[in-house]
């Protein structure tokens, strides 16, 4: 499946992996690219030379192209900014796609993009996509607050999100939050994005390094078995583990947000996606997470995925008068593409 985005990544399927702290090393990202999307290594929580050998690593086990996940805000608990080493890592490793967010991507796009990167940068809003396209981004990724992990406190839904930020910029689109399966996939590119950005399908993979306790607590959760925690300003969404249903209460009842940071602790999200401590721990989790059952391998999910984009796509032709397969569902959902500015390609 072709879309502008794939072309620009030099990638065969729409699928980007999300970046995901703790839990998505060399492994993963090497498998997702090999199967033909776009496998990123969450950096948030690796020191420069963690990176340099990961980086490596991927390279070892694939020639195709990957990323690296940069939060802009990384600050040692001295005080001192690890973004600089970091950057020269991702420069003198010859990292072909970085994805930035959590913080301005002014500074550091002329930077990478000069030394011919590709950059993308993570928006919860069309003004944040507006202020990216600006900084010169090459695309953004549209995050809703559905997604796992940080998310925008009384952000938008992908539903609404992802066709405002289409119309609000003139580069490719990427939808994130809340799509795990083939559905979301063909209902996004409808929507006008160029790829989607899966986190919480992919942890509960073989290649992915999460604890098999927390994978386990990913594939059993039922549909509404997420909630969004933290104090004003750093908002995340996880599974409802003890530590997340004590601060969801702490805030109903109008706890500060020291309180609540406190409750936070600085190290359950360690604790339960690496030590798999799903009573202790924070596990973080979509809103699409009813979707997640089974624990495929990298390359089968992504053949069930684009199987299931596919179909769903195809099976427009109710909508569109045209019977599935034929030259007309292939024009119809050519056209459905030109219609939301991105074109995709199904077959
Ligand atoms: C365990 C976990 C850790 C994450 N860590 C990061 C991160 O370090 N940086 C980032 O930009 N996004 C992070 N995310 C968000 C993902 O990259 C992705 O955008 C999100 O998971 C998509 O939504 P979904 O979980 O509904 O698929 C994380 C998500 C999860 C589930």
């Amino acid at each position: 499946m072709t879309t502008e985005l794939t072309l620009q990544l030099g990638i065969d399927v729409p699928i980007i992996q999300g970046g995901m702290a703790w839990v998505s090393g060399p492994d993963l990202a090497a498998a997702v690219s090999d199967a033909g999307g776009l496998g990123v290594l969450g950096a948030a929580t690796m020191d420069a030379m963690e990176l340099r050998a990961a980086v490596r690593t991927v390279q070892t086990r694939t020639d195709r192209p990957f990323a690296v996940n940069l939060p802009l805000i990384r600050l040692r608990p001295d005080g001192v900014d690890l973004i600089e080493e970091m950057v020269e890592v991702i420069l003198a490793e010859r990292v072909p796609v970085v994805i930035t967010g959590a913080g301005s991507p002014a500074r550091l796009t002329p930077v990478l993009r000069g030394a011919g990167r590709l950059v993308g940068h993570v928006v919860p809003s069309p003004e944040l996509a507006v202020k990216a396209y600006r900084a010169g981004v090459d695309f953004v990724i549209a995050e809703s607050v559905e997604a796992g992990g940080h998310v925008r406190e009384g952000g938008l839904a992908t539903m609404s999100l992802v066709p405002q930020v289409v119309d609000a910029v003139p580069i490719p689109v990427v939808a994130a939050g809340g799509i795990a399966d083939g559905r979301g996939i063909a209902a996004t590119l409808s929507l006008g994005a160029s790829a989607v950005q899966l986190g919480t399908r992919f942890v509960a993979t073989k290649e992915c390094n999460a604890h098999p306790a927390y994978k386990g607590s990913v594939i059993r959760a039922c549909a509404e078995e997420t909630a969004l925690y933290g104090p004003r300003g750093s908002v995340s969404r996880g599974l409802l583990t003890p530590p997340v249903i004590e601060m969801v209460e702490m805030s109903t009842a109008g706890a500060s947000d020291e309180a609540i940071s406190e409750a936070r602790g600085v190290d359950r999200a360690r604790r339960g996606c690496v030590e798999g401590e799903v009573e202790a721990g924070i596990l973080p989790s979509g809103s699409a997470v009813g979707l997640v059952r089974g624990l495929p391998t990298v390359a089968d999910l992504m053949d069930e995925l684009m199987r299931d984009a596919r179909r769903s796509l195809l099976a427009g032709r109710q909508v569109l008068g045209a019977p599935a397969g034929s030259m007309e569902v292939h024009a119809a959902a050519m056209a459905v593409g030109s219609l939301t500015r991105t074109a995709f390609s199904v077959v």
